[in-house]
């Protein structure tokens, strides 16, 4: 028979606010005043399974020293990881239509690949459709080589992105083509799945990264970041902070692309605004 669980006490505002702290030391996720039921509703579950009633407990666990690993996971646990295939479709078309055609004749002049970096990949949809969009450019040219890299804070996620098995119903904005091309169905205990087929799964290298960390582990610049819906849980000096690493980690010529909602206001020098969320290195 299983125990019942430890019951957990409310959060008390100071921890609250200690936590929040600390979210965003790690991951500079900024969860406002009002977020308490949230982080609740996240949180209360580990505590549990910790052992722990108190989220005083759990705070004094979380500061001591070298306690890295549930840092980690308490980062793990309050980000949000809603994405979609083909979601934002417009970028997905302007890829093709218009930066892989600027990006491609250089590229097999100079026998490279086109460096790609979905960089807040979730479960792995975004990086699964570039890969799609890349794995369709090949089939028109046979030389072209691509590297796809697909990033995220949360582990959790990240492990669920590199197995590639999603619900019928999410790959409903996948084309038929592409679906038939790229995906298998599932039977018998997977009825109702579709799993990325192994060719295209293994064009695509998972690691956790946090978009913050001093360096990040890119042996060269890319040519294509997709960086789209986690500016949003940034604050404003985070985010200044974050379009600079990222444009440095471009080619000159290389491609920025953030989500709708996220479009810059002020233009930062060094990049040109090309389509709505879409910005190319000088
Ligand atoms: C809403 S999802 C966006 C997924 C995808 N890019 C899209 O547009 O559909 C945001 C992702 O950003 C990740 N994230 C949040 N803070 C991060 C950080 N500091 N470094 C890396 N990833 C982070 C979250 O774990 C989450 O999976």
């Amino acid at each position: 028979m299983n125990a019942s669980p430890v019951p957990v006490s409310a959060i008390p505002n100071d921890v609250y606010r200690k936590l929040v702290d600390l979210i965003y030391v790690h991951s500079r996720i900024r969860l406002g005043p009002d977020k308490h039921t949230l982080l609740d509703n996240r949180l209360r579950k580990r505590l549990q399974l910790l052992g722990l009633s108190s989220y005083t407990d759990y705070c004094q666990r979380l500061r001591t020293p070298g306690d890295a690993a549930e840092i980690e996971e308490l980062v793990d646990l309050v980000s949000t990881n809603h994405t979609a295939f083909f979601r934002e479709p417009s970028h997905f078309s302007f890829v093709k239509d218009h930066i892989l055609p600027s990006l491609i004749p250089s590229a097999l002049a100079a026998r490279e690949p086109l460096r790609i970096w979905s960089a807040a990949a979730a479960s792995g949809e975004e990086a699964y459709t570039l890969a799609m969009v890349m794995a369709e450019a090949t089939r028109e040219f046979a030389d072209l080589r691509w590297e796809l890299i697909a990033s995220d804070i949360s582990r959790r996620i990240l492990m669920a992105a590199a197995r590639g098995i999603y619900k019928t119903e999410v790959c409903a904005p996948i084309p038929a083509q592409l679906l038939r091309r790229y995906f298998q169905e599932g039977f018998g205990v997977r009825q109702g799945t579709c799993r990325v087929k192994n060719e295209l799964r293994n064009r695509v290298r998972f690691e956790r990264i946090n978009l913050f960390q001093a360096k990040y582990p890119l042996t060269k610049p890319q040519h294509l970041i997709f960086c789209r819906n986690v500016m949003i849980y940034f604050d404003e000096p985070s985010r200044e902070e974050l379009i600079e690493k990222l444009t440095q980690s471009l080619v000159p010529g290389g491609y920025l692309v953030m989500g709708h909602s996220e479009s810059l206001l002020r233009v930062p020098q060094g990049l040109q605004t090309v389509h709505q969320g879409v910005y190319c290195r000088l």
